[in-house]
């Protein structure tokens, strides 16, 4: 089978879909990949390093997407203008592509029809189910690992304090107040990089399970005031809360979101829009100098005036609404990343064929279009199509 890597044609996308070491893989396992010239340099990988993994270095994507068996890419399928075509229409009938789609999303809803039009396989790497046996191929773990981490560490460059408790001959300096809502696998991390920093953690999740993890990081739990048995759906994820009891969390988080100096937002609840947890005047009860990183911008965010893709000052306090964190530290994403999607291919292809087995869980949750229908459930419920 031939996997075909195209450079990424997102405006500032540094991440590639797979590293010379998982190329190396690829072609020891038998498959032949065709990588475009140049689409590993945002990561710091060369071309040369792909032709030492064995890859075949092409020109261009066009030859990539006419030739390949399977497309591996990181981000959604998008208008390529150099081209002036949409890398959808560059794709042809029986062709696979695995990366984030996102198909849910009103805003690619057109884009997945026309995946289905042109008889595209597609598979979404956000559909993969936080299973046990689907851990080492579930890229969208990775990549909340990348946003925790690196979400955190720009807050602190947003900060015009220290991190720490300093002990200066001038005198004291205390540690800066840092809470995290929606201690899930971004909000850990989040949590494990502003304590290696020396701040003082808080936390608040409506998970009981998720609370338990943030106060063994020697986080302070806030209380949510939501009843477990409204929190937590089949599987043991979050559940969508009704309005009146958010009103009823914002009012019980208020008063400890206004003493931090940062508040990272990574509440959601998994296919739904992030719920809102802090509103405009909130924040403009929050502390001059202080900073919201809103990593649930892509679902709308927690906080009502995040700026969707931007940073930006209201009301005195820093709004990080950045989109593409893990970008921004593309080396180790791209690895991970990497790392995932081998895994996954391995998972389906057998003997040297596709296999998707529709009574497998994964395979379920990640087919989006196949033999020109959308068949993604979420997908088919957004689009109002059931
Ligand atoms: P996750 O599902 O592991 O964690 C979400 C947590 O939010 C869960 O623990 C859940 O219980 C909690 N939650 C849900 N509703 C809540 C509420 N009303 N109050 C308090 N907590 C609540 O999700 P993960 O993987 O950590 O991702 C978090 C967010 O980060 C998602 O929106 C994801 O799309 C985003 N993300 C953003 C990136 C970026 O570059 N901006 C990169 C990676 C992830």
């Amino acid at each position: 089978m031939i996997i075909g890597v195209p450079r990424e044609i997102m405006h500032d996308e540094a991440r590639v879909a797979a590293s010379p070491e998982a190329v190396a893989k690829y072609v020891a396992d038998g498959f032949t990949v065709l990588f475009e010239k140049g689409a590993g340099e945002g990561a710091f990988y060369h071309d040369e390093e792909y032709k030492k993994a064995g890859a075949e270095l092409i020109d261009g994507p066009k030859e990539i997407y006419d030739r390949s068996d399977i497309i591996i890419k990181v981000k959604e399928p998008l208008f390529n203008e150099q081209l002036g075509a949409h890398e959808i229409d560059m794709m042809h009938k029986g062709q696979y592509i695995i990366t984030f789609i996102h198909p849910a999303s009103p805003v690619n809803h057109d884009m997945v029809r026309k995946m289905a039009a042109q008889g595209v396989i597609g598979l979404t790497l956000d559909g993969v189910p936080r299973i046990s046996r689907a851990q080492n191929l579930d890229a969208l773990t990775s990549m909340s690992t990348c946003a925790g981490y690196k979400g955190i560490l720009m807050a602190a460059n947003d900060l015009a304090s220290f991190m720490p408790q300093m002990f200066t001959a001038v005198g004291k300096i205390d540690p800066m107040k840092v809470m995290v809502i929606g201690v899930g696998v971004a909000g850990l991390q989040a949590l494990a990089t502003a304590k290696r920093l020396g701040a003082v953690l808080y936390a608040a999740d409506i998970r009981p399970a998720a609370a338990e993890q943030a106060t063994s990081l020697g986080a302070k739990l806030v209380d949510t005031g939501v009843a477990p048995e409204l929190a937590i759906a089949e599987g043991g994820y979050a559940k969508h809360l009704p309005e009146d009891v958010l009103v009823k969390e914002r009012e019980l988080l208020k008063s400890t979101i206004q003493d931090m100096d940062i508040v990272f937002c990574s509440a959601l609840v998994p296919g739904k829009i992030a719920p809102v947890i802090i509103t405009e005047e909130m924040v403009k009860g929050m502390k001059p100098g202080s900073v919201i990183v809103d990593i649930s911008i892509d679902q709308g965010g927690n906080c009502e005036i995040t700026p969707a893709g931007r940073r930006e000052v209201k009301h005195g306090v820093v709004l990080e609404g950045i989109k593409n964190i893990p970008g921004m530290l593309p080396k180790s994403s791209t690895w991970m990343f990497s790392q995932n999607m081998y895994n996954l291919v391995k998972y389906l292809v057998k003997d040297g064929k596709m296999n998707l087995d529709m009574s497998d869980e994964i395979c379920q949750k990640i087919l989006v279009t196949r033999d020109g229908e959308i068949v993604h459930e979420g997908t088919r419920e957004a689009m109002g199509m059931k």
